[in-house]
């Protein structure tokens, strides 16, 4: 119960960042999909390999919640031209990029990118987390439907003037991705090709070789997890009760606060969404830019092999699953864990991605 009030106290007091150069306003656009998911959710290969009989199809126009951040300039530059899709992972939801508690306002990359940039972003929650829909049916979320509404999302962000508030298009997209939603972005691109919508990505904590065995223990079906938040969710969705795996070993490079925070707000996902990582192995034919970047202490991907170290390695292992990109590069963020954008590291961080924004948009 005591959990259960902090969290409420937490919410009712978090707010929509608004920094004085920036402005900040949630948004909800309805995204239509036509996808075909396999029948079983458990599919590594979210039915990329499967023949039609293991297939069915699934059609329904979700609701995406996001939080649109907007510099104040009056002025149109070339930047106004680029919006930052921001993709969270698991557990996360649009405030990943975004700490709902004014302690933690200095680790917002929206509002560091809207100031720094100066970037636009839209934050948005993916399928089944957060304030966006969440299917009845745990088993319509995954990775075919929720990367098929991120890159839905991003066509109408460039053709449709009346989605954003300001009534304007954006001719640039830049995917960032962080864990699972690195991993969604990865997957849109594997099945549009070359007719992607982003013009670069930015991948971040997500290889192609999970460790499995490095998966949170505490996962496990929501409801189980938080009964007072999620007693009424289909058991195909999860949540994790402890964050420090998402944390550096050495104590000394985050607040404890923050891992606290994370297990407060902590939200949902699919189970599919972390068996479906398995297609970060495939190939694929994205022909635009792409930055992966990891740290070194991430507990996930990097503890155990060695803290990354061998760039050239994995330049070489990562990039040869993007045989068509434009560029590929493979950074490690020394000192850092899987939530780079969280720890004492992150402002390092947060200025590769505005480099990366604007060396992938051109500018
Ligand atoms: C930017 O816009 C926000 C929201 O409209 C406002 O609160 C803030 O004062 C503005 N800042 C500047 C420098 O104009
Ligand atoms: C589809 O694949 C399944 C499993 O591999 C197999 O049992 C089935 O015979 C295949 N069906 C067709 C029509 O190829
Ligand atoms: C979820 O949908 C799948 C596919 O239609 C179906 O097989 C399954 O029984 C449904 N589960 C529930 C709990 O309704
Ligand atoms: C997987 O991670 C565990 C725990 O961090 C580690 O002990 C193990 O060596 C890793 N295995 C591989 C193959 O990297
Ligand atoms: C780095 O990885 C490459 C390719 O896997 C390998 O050939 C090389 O020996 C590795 N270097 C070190 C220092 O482990
Ligand atoms: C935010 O401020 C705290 C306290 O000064 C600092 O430890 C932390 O590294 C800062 N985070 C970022 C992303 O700048």
């Amino acid at each position: 119960m005591l959990r259960y009030t902090l969290a409420a106290l937490l919410l009712l007091f978090s707010s929509i960042r608004v920094e004085a150069s920036c402005a900040c306003s949630p948004v909800v656009i309805p995204v239509h999909v036509n996808v075909l998911v396999p029948k079983d959710p458990m599919d590594p290969f979210a039915g990329l390999k499967s023949n039609a009989s293991e297939l069915r199809r699934v059609e329904d126009t979700y609701d995406v919640y996001g939080v649109f951040c907007q510099p104040n300039s009056t002025e149109k530059t070339k930047n106004s031209d680029v919006l930052q899709l921001l993709v969270h992972g698991f557990s996360y939801t649009s405030q990943y990029w975004s700490p709902p508690v004014e302690e933690f306002r200095n680790y917002s990359y929206a509002a560091f990118s809207c100031a720094q940039g100066p970037y636009s972003s839209l934050a948005v929650d993916v399928l089944g987390a957060g304030l966006s829909s969440r299917p009845a049916n745990s088993s319509d979320v995954q990775f075919p439907t929720a990367s098929a509404i991120l890159s839905q999302l991003a066509r109408l962000l460039k053709t449709t003037n009346s989605i954003l508030p300001g009534a304007q298009t954006f001719k640039t997209i830049i995917g960032v991705g962080h864990s699972a939603g690195s991993s969604l972005l990865t997957f849109g691109t594997i099945v549009d090709g070359h007719q992607s919508p982003f013009h670069g990505l930015i991948l971040t904590s997500s290889l192609s070789k999970l460790n499995a065995s490095s998966i949170p223990p505490v996962t496990a079906s929501a409801r189980d997890v938080d009964p007072l938040r999620w007693a009424s969710l289909d058991p195909g969705y999860l949540s994790v009760g402890d964050h420090n795996i998402f944390y550096p070993t050495d104590p000394t490079s985050f607040s404890p606060r923050m891992v606290l925070l994370d297990d407060l707000i902590a939200d949902v996902a699919a189970v599919s969404i972390f068996v479906q990582t398995g297609t970060e192995a495939l190939t694929s034919g994205y022909t635009g830019p792409v930055a992966k970047i990891v740290g070194s202490a991430d507990q996930i991907f990097c503890v155990g092999i060695g803290g990354c170290a061998n760039v050239t390695g994995l330049t070489a292992t990562e990039g040869a699953l993007w045989p068509a990109a434009k560029s590929f590069e493979f950074l490690v963020v020394q000192g850092s864990g899987h939530d780079l954008n969280l720890d004492f590291f992150a402002a390092g961080t947060f200025n590769t991605f505005v480099r990366l924004v604007k060396q992938f948009s051109g500018l």
